[in-house]
């Protein structure tokens, strides 16, 4: 199982996962470094090395939470938020390059006036909402669709969900998901560190929510539900 990963497994992942962007940079700084280039092939390597640059800085960053989490020294520090409607916009807006370049009908349902709430918003916004829209993203074909939908459960809770149509994940694999360094086999085609779903599972599981795998759209793809409490606090019985 993933989650027995040794120390010595980790280490050789995250210096595989560091190299290929490493390598990167380089040829692109090397390429940079010739006279005769035209502001055209510049600008492109520029934009590659940058992109490089933030695959390395989300790999570091994913690896340090994870790291945190397991040593029980990430914990949450619930805030209030009280336009819930307006952060979940803004983290949609942050993919609409992403969106429109691989024309995916979005679908975004959030429901008005949504309560204020008592939530870690950073933790939930950088390593959970984040990287479940990311992967919709990913694991989708252009032309595809997403559904993304924001709304009060009961009084004490929201549901937040997101469905695709895209490659889906057969039902073998649906149980491993959520552990550490579960990347698809493609790795060529599909970039990740497999660290996303670990971190956001754990994120939701301190909030005192839920995360969990449902059916995507049109037969195909996958989804996944989450429940967040308003107040995590009060769920606990502080
Ligand atoms: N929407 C989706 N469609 C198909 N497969 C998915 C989807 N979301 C997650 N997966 C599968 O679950 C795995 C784990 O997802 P996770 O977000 O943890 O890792 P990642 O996206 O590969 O890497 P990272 O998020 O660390 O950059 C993915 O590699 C993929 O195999
Ligand atoms: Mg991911």
């Amino acid at each position: 199982m993933k989650s027995d990963i040794h120390y010595n497994d980790i280490l050789s992942m995250v210096t595989h996962d560091l190299k290929s962007p490493m390598t990167a940079i380089m040829g692109e700084l090397d390429m940079l470094s010739l006279d005769n280039l035209s502001k055209k092939e510049k600008e492109v390597s520029i934009k590659s090395a940058r992109k490089a640059s933030k695959n390395i800085l989300r790999l570091i960053e994913s690896i340090l939470v994870m790291a945190k989490i397991e040593a029980g020294k990430e914990n949450i520090e619930l805030q209030t938020v009280d336009d819930l409607q307006g952060v979940f916009q803004d983290i949609v807006s942050t993919f609409k390059y992403e969106i429109k370049s691989k024309q995916i009908n979005f679908i975004i349902k959030i429901e008005k006036n949504l309560p204020t709430v008592s939530w870690d918003i950073d933790k939930l916004q950088y390593h959970c909402f984040n990287n479940i829209i990311s992967n919709a993203l990913k694991f989708t074909p252009e032309k595809g669709t997403i559904q993304f939908s924001v709304m009060t459960q009961d009084k004490n809770s929201i549901a937040i969900s997101i469905k695709d149509d895209g490659i889906g994940i057969c039902k073998e694999k649906r149980h491993t998901i959520f552990e550490k360094f579960d990347t698809h086999e493609n790795q060529k085609v599909f970039k990740g560190n497999g660290l996303g779903l670990y971190n956001a599972y754990n994120f939701i599981k301190q909030h005192n929510g839920t995360i969990k795998v449902v059916d995507g759209l049109h037969n195909k793809g996958i989804g996944f539900r989450i429940t967040v409490p308003i107040n995590p606090n009060k769920n606990k019985g502080n």
